[in-house]
């Protein structure tokens, strides 16, 4: 899936500092309801439900589509099933990602229910599922119950976590007692400089190959999100804001058109970030299952999410890169490739593969805010 281009225009658009004077007022500004959802009401909501869902809607989701559908049932039940209009039939197309991303929104329910000491059982797929597509049918059927949980270390990260798709600080390594903490939910690690580089190269090549195949990068461009009007509007997707992007829109220079001609000085330098940031690698963690079932997949997103909890506690930042792990024919090379040098055993699948690093602080993405997931 899909890639942060909120910096991809960040170069090489001088002339744009002449609109940036004249219309100052206009590109400073920065979008502001998008980001509410994070800033949590100190009084918790009574119903333990709302209070799960509240942090449940924050978790890291693929291309941010936050498919999550809530339907609350009597006084303890829930049913959650996913908007079918938010899957990425192109760079996701059995859904399997978008299924990892209803993973970490029942492992962070489950994190902030347990903080009130509330257990959340979670029934997977109650009704069946389709191994070649998402459907109508309940991703999960929970129910909460009051037993005095005991609380999860990892609750007070959830607000805290991010993304971070900035370059790392490749003078500083990451120390295996931090990596083998990250992966303790599952999963493998390295942070051997060798292994690295010839699993960068794969990793490199995918990310080249997804921009420069047509319908995948289609894929994204369609759900960018141009300037803070755009973002607030529609708070998913990818978000591209900043005094950069605004003068370039005011100025005709930054839109749908121009990032999805690969011809463009936009669509280059977009790439060479790309290059960049995927391949500034200081260790890499990855999360493997034995088959592929969708609750293989939701077991997966659960692992994902507390890795990327246990990162932030660490002071670490974490990115995913799934675009060697992705279906669609033009990058089966270095997916057999990245499976190989992961040494997989003969039918795994990995599922997740992200790196690890020091980076610069983030901010966080756009969220709709709860009420929106509520049918
Ligand atoms: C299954 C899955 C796959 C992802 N793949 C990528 C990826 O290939 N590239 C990327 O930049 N981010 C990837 N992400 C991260 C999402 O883009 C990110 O979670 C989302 O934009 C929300 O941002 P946040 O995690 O900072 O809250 C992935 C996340 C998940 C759960």
């Amino acid at each position: 899936m899909g890639v942060s281009r909120r910096t991809v225009l960040a170069a090489g658009f001088g002339g744009l500092a002449l609109v940036a004077a004249g219309g100052a007022w206009r590109v400073t500004r920065l979008p502001t309801t998008a980001f509410e959802p994070w800033d949590l009401d100190p009084t918790p909501p009574t119903d333990i439900r709302l209070d799960a869902f509240r942090h449940a809607i924050l978790a890291p989701n693929p291309h941010n589509r936050q498919p999550w559908v809530i339907r609350l049932v009597g006084e303890d039940e829930a049913i959650i099933t996913c908007d079918l209009d938010r899957r990425l039939p192109v760079t996701d197309p059995f859904d399997r990602q978008t299924t990892i991303g209803f993973g970490t929104f029942l492992e962070t329910a489950r994190i902030a229910a347990e903080e009130r000491g509330v257990a959340m059982e979670i029934d997977p797929f109650p009704h069946g599922s389709d191994d070649a597509v998402l459907d109508a049918r309940p991703v999960a059927a929970l129910r909460f119950v009051e037993n005095g949980a005991a609380r999860d270390p990892l609750f007070g990260q959830i607000v805290r976590r991010r993304s971070n798709k900035e370059e790392y600080d490749l003078s500083r390594a990451v120390a295996d007692t931090d990596l083998s903490q990250i992966v303790a939910a599952g999963g493998g690690y390295t942070n051997d400089p060798e292994r690295v580089s010839v699993l960068r190269d794969e990793i490199v090549t995918a990310i080249e190959t997804e921009m420069t195949t047509h319908a995948a990068n289609m894929e994204s461009v369609e759900l960018m999100r141009i300037g803070h009007r755009e973002v607030d509007a529609n708070p998913d997707g990818i978000e591209l804001y900043g005094p950069i992007i605004e003068a370039g829109k005011l100025a005709g220079m930054v839109n749908r058109e121009a990032l999805a001609d690969t011809d463009s000085t936009g669509f280059q330098q977009g790439l060479e970030m790309m290059r960049a940031t995927y391949g500034s690698i200081p260790a890499l963690i990855w999360i493997a299952t034995l088959s592929n079932s969708r609750e293989d997949q939701l077991e997966a997103g659960r692992q994902y999410v507390r890795a990327n909890l246990q990162a932030t506690a660490l002071g670490l930042g974490m990115h995913p890169m799934s675009q060697s792990l992705q279906e669609y024919r033009a990058v089966q090379p270095m997916f057999a490739r990245v499976h190989e040098l992961l040494g997989v055993g003969a039918g795994e699948r990995v599922q997740m593969l992200a790196r690890v690093g020091y980076g610069p602080e983030t901010g966080p993405t756009p969220r709709w805010p709860l009420e929106s997931h509520i049918a």
